[in-house]
This record gives structure tokens, sequence and C-alpha cells, in this order.
């Protein structure tokens, strides 16, 4: 087991300090390969994926990955912002199935800004295309053009998918539904947009070979409203990069925690880069307060997803939430009545349960 390690910026390198040692306790036989991306590899290199990393991060057969960015990097060149060493992995390993799954533990009932009866049992699973679509679509750009007869500034990016890669983003989210509950949802924009009608398209055409598993559509907007409206109506939902990015933030706040929300994105043979869904928090990097569950968490998808570990995966989330129900709190998850916790001790609350 290669795992190239990734901690980033921010609060990246405590939490993932807390992760690796929860990775080493097991005892697994894993080499462990530190590099640098984001915001601490152009410091280092100049670029945000440098190409030691880039190597690093093929060889190995999982990444994790800690958080990149910060406002001390939002002012270069966009090529160099921490953000493009992100989408740059992500294509570099054609990393093109994002699993987001949000999940509502029982302890954080409280955590939530719905009612309680509205999230309380929540656990869905968002599946974001992550190599296409607007995001890499080209042309992009900014250049000066004639409009209505003034020079003026136009933006402009390409929304694009090819039914192969609608395909392949399909397969997956149909065969995570068969593994859960049997419920799709396929999120689009059809009524306006070419690209989603041929999404809707392909989706109704994957559904022929998955006749256990109940396949519906739903157009983003009203998927975002429904969302708040009866998240629990929702097992999988599949839609494209942009869409996705927004309705996974949304559903992770359903459970009231980012901070507790670990990410797979897999390519073909379920190599797989793992990451908490949260950012690099630059206001709390380095004062031992970030919460280190979702990386935690990361490490027992890793297990569960590259490499087949199935018992180690759950015995982390037991542990997981062993420690909640323990009391065990940091600052994103405090309420009166429960213990305060920092990043390290968390680490070591989790250490002990397991
Ligand atoms: C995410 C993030 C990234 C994205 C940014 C940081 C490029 O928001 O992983 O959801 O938009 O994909
Ligand atoms: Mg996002």
């Amino acid at each position: 087991m290669k795992i190239c390690v990734l901690p980033g910026d921010g609060i990246g390198v405590e939490i993932m300090a807390q992760a690796v040692r929860v990775l080493k306790a097991l005892d697994l036989k894993c080499e462990l390969e530190n590099a640098l991306l984001g915001g601490c590899a152009v410091d280092a290199t100049g670029s945000p994926f440098p190409e030691v990393t880039q190597k690093l991060a093929k060889e190995a057969d999982a990444v994790l990955l800690g958080a990149v960015g910060g406002p001390k990097w939002d002012v270069l060149p966009r090529e160099q912002r921490p953000e493009r060493g992100l989408l740059g992995i992500r294509k570099h390993l054609g990393l093109f199935a994002n699993l987001r799954p949000a999940v509502l533990y029982p302890e954080l009932a409280n955590a939530s800004t719905l009612k309680p009866e509205v999230v309380a049992g929540l656990d869905i699973m968002i599946v974001r295309e992550l190599t296409g679509d607007i995001y890499f679509g080209q042309p992009r750009g900014i250049e000066m053009r004639d409009v209505d007869g003034s020079k003026q500034r136009v933006g402009f990016n390409t929304m694009i998918y090819s039914e192969t890669e609608i395909r392949r983003i399909g397969r997956v989210a149909f065969d995570a539904a068969r593994r859960r509950n049997k419920k799709l949802c396929s999120v689009d924009k059809m009524n306006v947009l070419e690209t989603t009608q041929l999404w809707r398209d392909v989706m109704i055409e994957l559904s022929a070979d998955y006749p256990d598993v109940e396949l519906s559509h739903l157009l983003v907007d009203n998927a975002a409203m429904q969302l708040v409206r009866n998240p629990k109506q929702f097992d999988v939902m599949v839609t494209g990069n942009m869409f996705g990015d927004i309705l996974s933030d949304e559903a992770s706040m359903l459970t009231g925690s980012i901070g507790m929300l670990p990410s797979a994105s897999l390519d073909e043979n379920n190599k797989g880069m793992y990451e908490p869904c949260h950012g690099s928090a630059p206001d709390i990097a380095g004062k031992n307060l970030a919460n280190p569950l979702a990386t935690i968490l990361s490490v027992a998808m890793m297990l569960r997803y590259t490499f087949a570990l199935e018992e180690r995966a759950q015995q982390i989330e037991s542990a997981v939430k062993k420690v909640l129900a323990q009391g065990y709190r940091t600052g994103d998850i405090y309420e009166p009545g429960t213990t305060r916790v920092g990043t390290k001790e968390m680490g070591d609350a989790v250490l002990a349960a397991l």
C-alpha cells in the first residue's frame, strides 16, 4: 500500500497529522510519502502542483489530502493559485468520480440549522462528476470583444460533456445506489441546457442495465430546494461538476458540520484521492482548533474504496462514533454539556477508541 500524503495549507497540516496517526495505529503495511500541493507548493517551487508531487501521486495507490488555499495566494495569477493545484491533480489522476456522503450523526442532531425532524437519520450520497463540465471546458477566458459597437471585456466558459463521460459517472452512481437504498436522483437543467439534456438522455439509457434501481430526475433549482425541504427523500444523487460543487456544499450543511464529512475522488480502477469536504480555514490554522474527524473519516473511505478493507474502514468509523458518544467535540460541533477538545486531543480520543 503506497499512500501519497498531501497536507496542503492552513489547517490541512494539523488535521492530516491526526489522520496519519490513526492510519499508523491500524498497523497496515503502508508506505507514506509526503509531498506539496497548493499554496505551500507555490511558496516552495512556484507551482501549485509541482512535478515531484505529480510523480509521487501517480505512483501511489491512493492520495490523502488535507486542504489547499488561503488569502495569501488569492492575489496570484490564476495558474499559480492553490485551487489550480487541486483541479490539476484531479485531472492528472483521472479522478472523475467524486463521492460526497452527507450523514447526520445522531449525537450531532442539534448541529443542523434545520429542524431535527427534517434531518434526523439523514444519510445521502452525492456523486459529482469531477473532471469535466464547465470546470475544464474549452474555450474559456476573458477577452476584449466588440459588443453592440463598443469594445469591452467579455468572460466565457464552455459547459461540455461527452456521452462517455456521462455514462462512466452514471455507472458509478447506479452502482452506489445498488449498494444502498436503490434510489438514484439525477440532477440537470435540461429545460435550458443541451449539455444536460444529453446528461438526462444517457442516464435514462443506462437505467436499462439497472432495473433494480429507481431512477428519478430533478432540475437543479428544484433539487436545491428539495434538499432543504425534505432531504430524506434522497438516497444517491448524481450530477455534473458545477451543480455538484454547489449541491454538495448545501447537503453538507444539512448535517450542520462540514467538519465531519469526508470525500473520495476515484478513477476507473478505484485509485483515489481522499480529502475532507471542508477547506483550509486559514482563520483557525495553527491553533489546534480544527476538527480532524473529516480527514480521519477520509482514511476510512480510502481503506474501503481503494484497498477493499471494509472491516478496517468500519473500525475507524466506529471509533469516531464512540468519541462523539463520549461527548468529545471540537469548536465547530461544540454544544453546552459536551467536552470541548482541540485537534490533537480529538486525535488522542480516536486513537484511544480504536
Ligand atoms: C470543492 C472545492 C473546489 C471545487 C475548489 C476549491 C476548486 O470547492 O472541492 O468542492 O470547486 O471543486
Ligand atoms: Mg466546492
